[in-house]
């Protein structure tokens, strides 16, 4: 990849570093880096590499050409002030939150799975929401030889998805429990230790949450199939890391599971670990901090057009992090970026 200047704005939250950690991992040659978040964290040192790097407070004027790419990583409404003034300076943007996935001049893409949508993107750029990205990835290489009909899915989605906040609130309800106590922390919509909550995100007219909807629809404009049916219930769980999806899917055609299974470990991205015999199958704690998708429990369901199987992801990396560092190399060579 060439080397460009990244701005991160939330570049002090949970993704934002672990952003910084993967390029470091990674090796990933950069230019200046800069990261912005509110007043709160303005001034905080963030080492990188052998910079330390001054957290600067967001604000509009903050912006310039010398940012080839800007990640906007903090929250939607700063994403909808941000991002159009960055376009403007001629950044290429990436959007993590729900502001721009489903606006049709945005890509919304998983490159193992639609990079090529990237050619016609118009300087902002969308990442999926963390749930998405795992069923997408597992679904999609036997999709593409017979066609997705219907997904019933049910996530089972760690703290770290709402936040660095959230995972303190999990540490702290926890040790209230086993001291015999509940001090609900706030930062889930009932006390969240030892529980499990069926709400995630505020709930829509249709009495679905904003989260399974996102699930809905980034799917269709991902796989650019309009007519999947797509039912989701995101669930709320006390783990720390890494989101559990557990999914029902028909197909078309009749699938032989023995198939699908080469099929989804042949897709790049993704890790099978399936060998029941053995009582092999991957779990959340097995994907917090690494990149893969792990797949497993993939079985026949009751039909033979029916897969079933269980997939799990670290949501601030695959999720998060790890797809916007592809986007950016993807669209890098592309030669996508404009060049100060
Ligand atoms: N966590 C995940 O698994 C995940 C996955 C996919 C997408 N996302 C999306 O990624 C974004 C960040 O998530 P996160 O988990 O990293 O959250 P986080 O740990 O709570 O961090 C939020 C970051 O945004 C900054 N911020 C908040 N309000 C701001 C404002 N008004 N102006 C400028 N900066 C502001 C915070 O700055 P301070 O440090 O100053 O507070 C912090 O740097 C969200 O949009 C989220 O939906 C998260």
């Amino acid at each position: 990849m060439e080397t460009h200047n990244i701005t991160i704005v939330g570049g002090s939250g949970i993704v934002g570093r672990e952003f910084l950690k993967i390029l470091d991992e990674q090796n990933v040659p950069v230019g200046k880096v800069r990261i912005l978040a509110t007043q709160r964290s303005a001034g905080t040192e963030i080492f990188f590499r052998d910079q330390k790097i001054i957290v600067e407070e967001t604000n509009p004027e903050k912006f310039n050409e010398n940012d080839e790419v800007v990640f906007l990583t903090a929250t939607s409404d700063v994403s909808q002030q941000i991002a159009p003034i960055a376009k403007k300076h001629g950044s290429f943007v990436i959007d993590d939150s729900s502001a721009y996935r489903m606006d049709p001049q945005v890509p919304l893409v998983i490159p193992e799975v639609n990079a090529s949508d990237l050619e016609w993107h118009q300087g902002i750029v969308s990442q999926p929401n963390c749930t998405t990205t795992p069923l997408v990835l597992a679904l999609a290489p036997v999709h593409k030889e017979n066609p997705l009909q219907h997904i019933v899915v049910s996530t089972y989605q760690a703290l770290a998805g709402a936040g660095g906040a959230a995972l303190k609130g999990l540490r702290s309800e926890t040790k209230a429990a086993l001291e015999g106590e509940s001090k609900p922390s706030g930062v889930q919509p009932r006390e969240i230790a030892f529980n499990a909550i069926p709400q995630i995100d505020i709930f829509a007219e249709n009495n679905s949450t904003k989260e399974e909807l996102k699930m809905l629809n980034e799917t269709r404009k991902i796989l650019s199939s309009p007519d999947i049916a797509i039912n989701a219930t995101c669930v709320r769980i006390p783990t720390f890391f890494g989101h559990a999806l557990s999914i029902w899917a028909k197909f078309t055609h009749p699938i032989e599971p023995n198939k699908a299974r080469e099929q989804i470990q042949s897709m790049s991205g993704i890790s099978v670990q399936d060998d029941v015999k053995n009582e092999i199958y991957p779990t959340p704690l097995d994907a917090a901090g690494i990149d893969d998708v792990l797949v497993g429990r993939i079985r026949q369901g009751n039909s033979n057009n029916e897969l079933m199987l269980w997939a799990v992801t670290d949501s601030i990396r695959k999720g998060a992090a790890t797809n916007v560092l592809q986007i950016i190399q993807e669209a890098s060579k592309r030669g996508l970026i404009r060049r100060r």
